[in-house]
């Protein structure tokens, strides 16, 4: 096989067979093939698409190209979720506690935060002494103890990803479907899951914001999982606006906690708990959603979910009593308001720039190699269709230098469309595609 045949015939429309996915997948990379020859073979699979069947056979290939996890050592179902990403998105410190504590087994592969958004791993960090480099033996250990464990994605996990991922990066090939469909169903799949809850954001703040595309994206990647004999659900949810109160680091981890004791804002709890009520569904843990949500707040109310994150942070090096005494957690040294200069109701947020302003101020990351800020972080005050005086604020801003502080404010307030019309209440979930 030779890979400038197909290139030329991807460029000219033809569907891959399976024998040629796995030679492009493998041979890539084992340097076999030169990065020109698979970043043409990208842009023309970027142009032409793919077969249901060629996206599950790419997937597959670049799932095998590393470890695929086996805990069959467990006596019970292996369930994750996975989110598309956006600002003050934390519901995975909340359902992993949530689910674990509910029986199941919660093996999560997270990421980073990069751009507007933020990473559930650089979120864990803000716990001191938490590790989220365990090798695959001491994950395995973890979970095996206390039902979750949490690590980023490590040299045996999907490296084909890996490599295509730096490659679309540099390449403007990134924003695709399918590709992005291979890529994260890779890598989760890798964990060795039985069900996959999908939460795929939806509006200003989101990957895909059109609702539409999110549409699309969730119903090609239950789509894949199934095929692949997986269960699948996803969940095209609302982000047009910040989840919860909190974003950044030490103030998403401490929003969480609230949240796991029974407190912290709707929106988030609600999501969490949804999610967790699907992840025991697929579980097989209930019979119905209806049952995974009553367990769900149970195991919140007990106390068991609040539990739960202990014990893993323990298992994972942190400091557990950062849970009860939250100043043990990285800081800011100031706090500014960014005041409304209006008076009327909140009819649109600009998530994305909330999501670059918070990056501006350390708290989020431009490139992979940026450092972070833990300290940081916004505290919204309203949501859309809430009414505000002029001179009331708007968002809080936690800093520890003062270098972009001025450009941030600028930037949270212009962020805010403020009129005379209450806009209609938006829905968290929009949609529930493959349920
Ligand atoms: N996140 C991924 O892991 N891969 C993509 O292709 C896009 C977002």
């Amino acid at each position: 096989m030779r890979a400038v045949d197909l290139i030329r015939k991807k460029r000219d429309s033809g569907e891959h067979s399976r024998e040629e996915i796995d030679y492009l997948v493998s041979a890539y990379t084992h340097d076999q093939i030169p990065d020109y020859q698979m970043a043409a073979w990208l842009m023309a699979a970027w142009i032409r698409g793919f077969s249901r069947a060629e996206l599950a056979a790419l997937t597959e290939a670049m799932l095998h190209s590393g470890e695929v996890m086996d805990h069959s050592y467990l006596p019970v179902k292996k369930v994750d979720k996975h989110s598309t990403g956006g600002v003050g998105d934390k519901t995975s410190l909340i359902l992993a506690p949530v689910v674990a504590a509910g029986g199941l087994a919660v093996p999560m592969i997270s990421g980073r935060g990069l751009g507007h958004t933020g990473g559930t791993l650089d979120k864990l960090e803000a716990i001191p002494g938490f590790n989220t480099f365990l090798s695959l033996g001491d994950f395995k250990r973890v979970l095996r103890e206390c039902g979750m464990a949490l690590i980023g994605q490590t040299g045996e996990i999907a490296p084909a990803d890996k490599k295509i991922y730096a490659l679309r990066d540099a390449t403007s090939t990134v924003e695709n479907i399918g590709l992005i469909c291979a890529s994260i169903m890779s890598k989760k799949l890798a964990e060795g899951i039985d069900g996959l809850v999908l939460d795929v954001k939806t509006g200003s703040g989101a990957f895909m914001r059109k609702e539409e595309d999110s549409v699309a994206l969730a119903e090609v990647m239950a789509e894949t999982a199934r095929r692949m004999g997986k269960k699948c659900v996803a969940l095209i949810t609302d982000m047009g606006q910040p989840l919860g109160r909190a974003a950044g680091h030490s103030n998403e981890v401490i929003e969480s906690i609230h949240v796991l004791q029974g407190q912290g804002p709707a929106d988030l709890r609600d999501l969490s708990l949804e999610l967790s009520a699907w992840m025991f569904l697929l579980g097989e843990r209930t019979k119905t959603v209806e049952q995974g949500r009553t367990l769900a707040v149970e195991m919140v109310r007990s106390g068991k979910a609040l539990e739960k994150f202990r014990e893993c942070i323990r298992l994972q090096g942190g400091n557990p009593r950062a849970i009860d005494d939250t100043s043990l957690l990285p800081s800011a040294r100031g706090r500014l308001d960014v005041k409304s200069g209006a008076s009327g109701f909140i009819e649109d947020i600009n998530c994305l720039d909330l999501g670059i302003a918070l990056a501006m101020i350390g708290g989020g990351r431009e490139k992979k190699e940026d450092k972070l800020d833990l300290g940081v972080g916004l505290e919204f005050h309203k949501r859309i269709g809430d009414g505000v005086q002029a001179g009331e604020p708007l968002v809080t801003i936690s800093y520890n230098v003062d270098a972009q502080l001025p450009a941030a404010q600028k930037m949270i307030a212009a962020s805010y469309q403020i009129g005379d019309t209450k806009p209609p209440a938006r829905p968290l979930i929009r949609r529930i595609i493959g349920g």
